[in-house]
């Protein structure tokens, strides 16, 4: 395939990995990013990964006239919108700020694509717009609602990108909910690399093991789960990132417009990652037992049959493969990029 696909939020964890894989799938890839949580070193390093090149622009998705100036001058097939901000404690507390950048950033995008003649999208949704789930494994038909601004701000342009496929057959919309990425690409040349102290599971093990924060706080031993701790559905990022390219082969492919899980169907307890974790790095992590964090769930895992029916996509990397790449990230890249 050798169209070209604008991929915003590029130089992020997700769209950095998505990018290799659409590059050895034979893509164009325009990049663009506004650095609010990454490094322009990503786009370096994909680039040694693939032995492709990509362009890359710093704007940012609410910027409409630097959007237009851009696809004024590249003749774009498709979008690939990652850019937003994903922190849901931060989400809290800035609300605003998460609807502006998620909402009106997607508001923008679609509006200038539109212009443009583009009508093929995919969108990176999250398992968040599940909330607490009534059963697992969650089918894509389940009960929608959040609990928190990030999450609504997912909601809210779910619902917008169901309005405009309604209201515009012609548009072709694939929208992504990822349960929990995890791991690295294989090289140890990307991975993720949060600012500050991560939110996330599996990065907050990663730093704990590399020396850099003391212990692993467990948020709760009393879920109805196997051992007490939370369960959830770590994907491997570059599964994750192989979907997108099943999912654009899909747009491409049939006119019709869909939505999917992009998870394993698995669940992993809190103690079973950190038992993972273990083996891969080689030492003991630390873990002390707090309370449950405000608005957590027990049980959260995808149900992937729709995304293997339609996308002919599985998630196919082992839990093991996902905690030794993010190890390999981590040990190779303590201070990140
Ligand atoms: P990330 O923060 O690493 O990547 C997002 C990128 O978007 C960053 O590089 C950031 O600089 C950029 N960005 C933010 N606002 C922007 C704006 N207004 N204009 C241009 N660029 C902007 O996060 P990620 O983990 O790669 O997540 C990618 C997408 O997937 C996000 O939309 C996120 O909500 C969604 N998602 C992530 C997870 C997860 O756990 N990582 C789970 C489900 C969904
Ligand atoms: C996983 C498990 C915690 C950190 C969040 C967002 C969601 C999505 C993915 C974007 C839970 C436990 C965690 C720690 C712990 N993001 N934990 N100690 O909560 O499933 O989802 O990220 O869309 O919207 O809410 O992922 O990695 O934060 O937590 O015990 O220091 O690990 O309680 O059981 P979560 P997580």
């Amino acid at each position: 395939m050798s169209d070209t696909l604008l991929v915003t939020g590029a130089s992020g964890y997700i769209g950095s990995h998505t990018c290799v894989c659409l590059l050895q799938a034979g893509w164009h890839v325009i990049a663009i990013d506004n650095l609010s949580n990454s490094s322009p070193r990503t786009i370096e390093r994909i680039q040694e990964i693939t032995g492709r090149s990509v362009p890359f622009h710093t704007i940012d998705v609410r910027d409409e006239s630097a959007l237009t100036r851009l696809l004024n001058q590249e003749n774009i097939s498709a979008a690939i919108h990652f850019a937003g901000l994903k922190s849901v404690s931060e989400s809290v507390n800035k609300p605003l700020t998460y609807f502006d950048n998620n909402v009106n950033g997607s508001i923008t995008l679609l509006k200038v694509l539109h212009q443009q003649g583009v009508r093929k999208l995919v969108f990176s949704s999250s398992a968040t717009v599940y909330g607490d789930p009534k059963k697992v494994p969650i089918q894509e038909d389940a009960s929608l609602s959040a609990t928190n601004p990030y999450g609504r701000s997912k909601l809210f342009v779910e619902q917008i990108l169901n309005d405009l496929s309604q209201a515009d057959p012609e548009w072709r919309i694939a929208t992504l909910r990822y349960f929990n990425p995890a791991g690295a690409h294989e090289s140890g040349l990307l991975g993720e690399d949060p600012r500050g102290i991560p939110n996330n599971l599996m990065p907050y093990i990663a730093q704990v093991a590399v020396g850099k924060l003391p212990h692993l706080s467990v948020f709760g031993n009393d879920y109805p789960t196997t051992d007490g701790t939370g369960v959830r559905d770590y994907i491997h990022v570059m599964d994750l990132a192989q979907g997108h390219v099943s999912a654009l082969n899909r747009l491409f492919a049939k006119p019709e417009s869909f939505t999917v899980n992009l998870g394993t169907g698995q669940g992993i307890t809190v103690l079973e990652a950190v038992a993972a974790f273990e083996q891969a790095c080689g030492s003991h992590i630390p873990i002390q037992v707090a309370p449950r964090r405000p608005g957590d769930i027990a049980t959260c895992y995808a149900s992937a049959d729709k995304a293997r029916e339609l996308l002919n996509w599985q998630a196919n990397k082992t839990l093991d493969q996902m905690v030794d790449d993010h190890w390999r990230w981590q040990s190779h890249n303590p201070n990140g990029y």
